[in-house]
């Protein structure tokens, strides 16, 4: 089989505590997808690594399902002409907060452009497109802007186009620890409430700056004192087994400053040692309270966002 094309494509972590919705980090761990010729049976999958128990390996897994929709959105899609063979290799835990969905989006995204446009898609506007486009997939740019971009991204709408600003951090390292426990992304949406006051509102307005500020400068002290919210985590926390606990024993650990990641179920601690202490300080009280096994990853800051090599 020709291999076409590999994409890389790294974890993210949404929200970073106040910044729902409008700000991502990306993470040193990767999902692999490479785009093979197929053998005329249209397009085909398979999955290695993290999920290759429970991802599909029909027309329903997300990356193909994503490229198949773009694809069609410009030509009419002919299984027996457009065949490709898709392998997928992760890192990135599934249904974890670590953005594993927006990976398979992108690289849905990515693969049908560059079908489409070979030598357009990795151009400045080519980007621009595909996020968009994902934008519009996901319904919010916090996950797919960093994992495209790299580094710390703020994201927001406007029209119906998106507007991002990355920033480049110091080297910052954090623990994502990720219990067994399915937190479906749109249930975790749907805990949240439709209306929120001034006061809550101004609370993460405020903090949402400052935490972008102390991960610009790596100012440990003020990080501990900006990350906390109002929009999501009083909601989401407590309906995950063992999650104020395991947020409460990072901090006891040392950890900075202690969230959910995304949507969770996974919780990110932002540490300047002790890292593996705090990771295994979370599992234990995820055990503890919640009944859950879990795991933790200890991970740098991913400077590059999505990489191409063709
Ligand atoms: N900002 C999103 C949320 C990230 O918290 O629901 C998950 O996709």
């Amino acid at each position: 089989m020709t291999k076409l094309l590999t994409i890389r494509i790294p974890a993210t972590s949404a929200n970073l505590g106040p910044g729902f919705d409008c700000m991502g980090l990306a993470l040193d761990l990767w999902n692999t997808f490479e785009l093979h010729q197929g053998n005329g049976a249209g397009i085909t999958v398979e999955s290695h690594g993290e999920g290759e128990d429970v991802l599909p390996n029909d027309k329903s897994h997300l990356v193909v399902h994503t490229m198949i929709e773009e694809l069609t959105t410009f030509i009419p899609f002919n299984p027996g002409h457009q065949s490709y063979h898709i392998v997928c290799r992760n890192e990135v835990p599934c249904g974890s907060g670590l953005g594993s969905s927006s990976t398979a989006v992108l690289a849905g995204l990515l693969f049908a452009h560059a079908v489409l446009d070979p030598h357009g898609f990795r151009s400045p506007a080519g980007s621009a497109r595909i996020l968009n486009r994902a934008f519009e997939i996901e319904g919010h740019g916090d996950n797919v802007a960093p994992a495209l971009l790299g580094s710390l991204v703020i994201v927001v709408g406007r029209n119906g186009e998106v507007i991002t600003h990355r920033i480049t951090l110091p080297p910052t390292r954090v623990v994502v620890c990720v219990p067994r426990f399915h937190f479906m992304t749109s249930h975790a949406r749907s805990v949240l409430p439709l209306h929120y006051s001034r006061n809550d509102a101004v609370f993460n307005v405020g903090r949402a700056m400052l935490v972008v500020e102390a991960l610009r400068n790596g100012d440990a002290s003020l990080l501990s004192r900006a990350m906390d919210d109002r929009i999501h985590e009083p909601y989401r926390l407590p309906a995950i087994p063992g999650a104020i606990e395991a947020k409460r024993a990072a901090l006891a650990c040392g950890a900075l400053a202690v969230t959910l990641s995304g949507a969770g179920p996974g919780i990110l601690a932002f540490a300047q040692e002790d890292h593996d202490a705090i990771g295994q300080a979370m599992q234990s009280a995820f055990a503890a309270a919640g009944g859950l096994s879990a795991r933790y990853w200890v991970l740098d800051v991913a400077s590059s966002g999505a990489q191409v090599f063709v």
